[in-house]
């Protein structure tokens, strides 16, 4: 029976001090929740150690005074869930839920009486905790002007971070730095290396209908949440009830631990309705030829998008075994500097050259997914106005999978400039999404709000973008990069990194990378839309002993193992496919790294043939990208792989059981 709100005026005299622990399944992680002299706090400790010291909660509200103070603890509940569930697609089929929860009614003891409830939840990866506001008689929806969350760890420790608010939204290089110089704020994931020796990602789950979370020092020097503020200042408007984002501390004895944290899947509902129409996909596009200047977007005589390079496209498909072809650049909008076209953009009506009943059908024919595409530049008040007519224009053509966009600094909105990660934006996300799960569209969307897990709920989120990924190659991505999104941007889902670019010598957008470690990447980055990214020419033609790997990489996993991660250094990770067969991908940084993978991972008394596509012993990203070797070797779990990851390169191996 659950706490009714009602039953609270039965608990009028609170006592003036209160202190509770809830402690994870396994015993080893502590949270302690008190209330003294008015305010709400919580620490974490691990094994006796300190994680996050005394840490402030509460919110300052427009026109109203701050919520956090004069507070007593009415009442405190306990539960525990364990149970597992069923993943349709992602990193693992089975997921396992155990936490142990705690509940603390609060209510301010003066004549206002304001309540809310603390909902923590101790998992023993990590602990979560969040606002729930019930509608009160003086208190029905409110303007959140702060959130004052603190996460109030060693200002010692060194955070792998980002930037926030800035032009390039997520699409920035990750540093390490002291938490002492976070005086900007820095988005989240954000992933900590403490003193103590453990690691930490500070990051928020099921965002809905509120700014998005980044992290600041606040000027108690205590890293603070500082929610994504709309033009106006404010950081959400809502009506009661109202629950808020879950404030996730994800905690590993070593950074690789944190690769494998499902707290934020966990911490998102069940699917809400029938998804099981989504299937994940792999797919090449009319696309890279754009990025290395061959063909444009644009109309005019180098037209990537006409009705007989798409259809060139689709035969390509149906040779290399992809089942998805994205097309850009088919609709209006695209002439001169698209960019400036945003208010206009029309997603209704092809240019001339695109025949789209024509390509459609051949599409069908074939029995290739077309992936569409909408490129918004944010402007989404102009987008919303055609949202649900492009979807079912696109789903009239037997198209489900989208590609959507919003390449810009800031989303337009009614003449207005708002962040992508604000209340505004985080609403606007959420309206496509449930909308394209209205016509059974699945999205990839670039420029996205960051991963808060919210695909258990809405599967039909195949991928984001989210982070720089390889169109930056060409100056803008170092080899280490790959080596850090596992511990960063990964820790939020899946993304769209576009690999297997395997003209990696281009002289327009060359790639940071070694030959072979365009193979990697479809093992190291999960994506339940996996882009293989190049030309259909290099597939086909210039390299068919790589392309194969790329034909047999599955694109979502029975289980995932990782097996070695130092940020910024070298990550190896083992997938199982749904057949048994395993994978393995393998990046590291510009140094080189020699590893030696323990194979007692694969079925016991079992032979495999393990197909290895690794960088030539002279192999470098700079120097000599394209020396690779593919071969092949007998192994079973007693043995070991000794693998070399070239200056910037890294490998791919598929163990196929005999
Ligand atoms: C930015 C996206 O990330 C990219 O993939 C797309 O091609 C361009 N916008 C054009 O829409």
């Amino acid at each position: 029976m659950g706490f009714k709100w009602a039953d609270l005026f039965r608990f009028r005299k609170t006592p003036k001090s209160f202190t509770r622990e809830v402690k994870s399944p396994n015993g080893r992680l502590v949270c302690e929740v008190s209330v003294m002299d008015g305010r709400v706090s919580y620490a974490l400790r691990k094994d006796g150690k300190t994680l996050v010291n005394k840490s402030y909660l509460g919110m300052n509200l427009r026109g109203e005074k701050t919520l956090g103070y004069n507070l007593g603890a009415v009442r405190s509940q306990t539960k525990t869930v364990n149970e597992k569930w069923k993943a349709t697609w992602g990193e693992a089929r089975e997921i396992v839920n155990h936490y142990n929860e705690l509940t603390v009614y609060l209510s301010e003891q003066t004549e206002d009486a304001r309540m809310f409830t603390l909902r923590f939840r101790a998992f023993d990866d990590g602990l979560a905790f969040r606002y729930e506001i019930p509608p009160q008689p003086k208190f029905q929806r409110l303007t959140i002007s702060d959130e004052l969350t603190e996460f109030n760890i060693d200002n010692n420790a060194l955070a792998w971070q980002i930037p926030a608010y800035q032009p390039d939204r997520y699409e920035y290089n990750y540093t390490r730095k002291p938490v002492y110089e976070l005086v900007h704020s820095v988005h989240t994931p954000t992933t900590i290396e403490l003193p103590t020796g453990h690691y930490l990602a500070i990051h928020e789950a099921a965002l809905y209908n509120y700014g998005s979370m980044t992290l600041r020092l606040d000027q108690n020097h205590a890293l603070k949440a500082d929610i994504t503020p709309l033009s106006d200042g404010m950081r959400a408007y809502v009506d009661l009830p109202f629950n808020t984002p879950w404030r996730v501390l994800m905690v590993g004895e070593a950074a690789i631990d944190l690769t494998t944290n499902r707290m934020v899947l966990n911490l998102n509902d069940p699917p809400h309705g029938d998804f099981a129409w989504v299937k994940p996909i792999k797919f090449i596009g009319i696309w890279w030829a754009m990025f290395v200047g061959e063909w444009t977007w644009a109309p005019g005589a180098r037209h990537g998008a006409t009705t007989e390079h798409t259809k060139q496209y689709i035969d390509a498909c149906t040779r290399l075994g992809i089942p998805g072809l994205l097309v850009e650049g088919w609709n209006n909008g695209w002439e001169g500097d698209w960019l400036q076209n945003g208010a206009t953009t029309d997603f209704l009506h092809p240019m001339p050259d695109f025949d789209i009943d024509e390509v459609a059908k051949y599409a069908a024919e074939k029995g290739v997914s077309l992936v569409g595409h909408h490129e918004t530049v944010g402007f989404i008040d102009n987008y919303e106005k055609q949202m649900e007519e492009a979807y079912k224009f696109y789903s009239d053509h037997g198209i489900k999978y989208i590609k959507p966009g919003y390449a810009n600094s800031r989303m337009t909105v009614n003449g207005r400039k708002e962040f992508h990660h604000s209340q505004i934006g985080v609403r606007h996300y959420q309206k496509a999404l449930e909308l394209a799960a209205k016509y059974h569209i699945c999205l990839d969307v670039h420029e996205p709000i960051k991963g808060t897990g919210i695909e258990r709920t809405y599967p039909n989120l195949l991928s984001r973008e989210g982070a720089r990924g390889q169109e930056y190659e060409g100056g803008a991505l170092s080899p280490s990069h790959a080596t850090i999104l596992p511990f960063t941007r990964l820790l939020a889902g899946g993304m769209d990194y576009t690999s297997g670019i395997l003209d990696v010598t281009n002289y327009t957008k060359r790639m940071a990378t070694t030959i072979a470690r365009q193979l990697a990447y479809f093992v190291t980055i999960f994506s339940g839309m996996q882009m293989a990214a190049d030309r259909p020419v290099f597939y086909e033609q210039k390299y068919p002993d790589l392309y194969k790997f790329i034909r047999d990489v599955p694109v979502t996993w029975y289980q995932t193992k990782p097996l070695l991660g130092r940020i910024g250094e070298y990550y190896v990770v083992a997938r199982q496919a749904d057949n048994g067969d395993w994978f393995l991908g393998g990046v590291t940084n510009e140094e080189g790294h020699r590893t030696r993978i323990n194979l007692d991972f694969l079925d016991q008394g079992i032979n495999y043939e393990a197909e290895i596509y690794r960088d030539g012993e002279t192999a470098h990203y700079r120097e000599n990208q394209l020396s690779y070797v593919v071969e092949s070797k007998r192994v079973s779990s007693r043995d070991f792989l000794d693998l070399w990851m070239a200056p910037g390169g890294g490998f791919a191996v598929r163990l196929k059981k005999l």
